[in-house]
């Protein structure tokens, strides 16, 4: 797997980089705290979501898909950082390979597929529409506090 690394730290809270990693687009979102709020009050509805796996490659394939499981851990030697702060994630519809638009779209206040109307949740669920399962987290993990290496 080719790797990369990303800078993140000109990422402000509550915007979102995209970057393209094997020829797809990854979104590296910095969520706002309010963000994360909505995140972790949908966590309530997890096992209920279409898709209740966390599709994390990071950590077991069987994890549910709360938002601790799908965000990102706080880096090393950025103690005092927004805990879940960070989400990663395959900006590829599950249903046919759309680019989601981000920024809060849809319903759930995540993502919104406008090619046949998937809304994915602050988390990056799928909750409504015919996208199968949630957005994929790519392998990812922090290089330095401040740069993000994919693959
Ligand atoms: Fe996204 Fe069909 S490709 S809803």
């Amino acid at each position: 797997l080719a790797s990369i690394r990303v800078d993140v730290s000109s990422i402000q809270p509550g915007s979102q980089l995209t970057v393209l990693w094997q020829g797809k687009p990854v979104f590296i979102r910095h969520r706002t705290e309010a963000e994360i709020a909505i995140a972790a009050e949908q966590d309530l509805e997890v096992e209920t979501m279409p898709d209740p796996l966390a599709r994390n490659a990071n950590i077991d394939g069987t994890a549910l898909a709360t938002d601790e499981n799908r965000a990102m851990p706080v880096p090393e030697g950025a103690e005092g950082a927004t805990p879940r702060a960070w989400l990663v994630q395959m900006g590829v519809c599950t249903h046919l390979g759309c680019v989601p638009l981000g920024n809060q779209a849809g319903d759930f206040g995540g993502w919104f597929c406008p090619c046949h109307g998937s809304h994915y949740d602050a988390s990056g669920r799928i909750r409504r529409g015919p996208a199968p399962e949630n957005l994929p987290v790519p392998v990812t993990a922090w290089a330095d506090a401040s740069t993000l290496q994919l693959g």
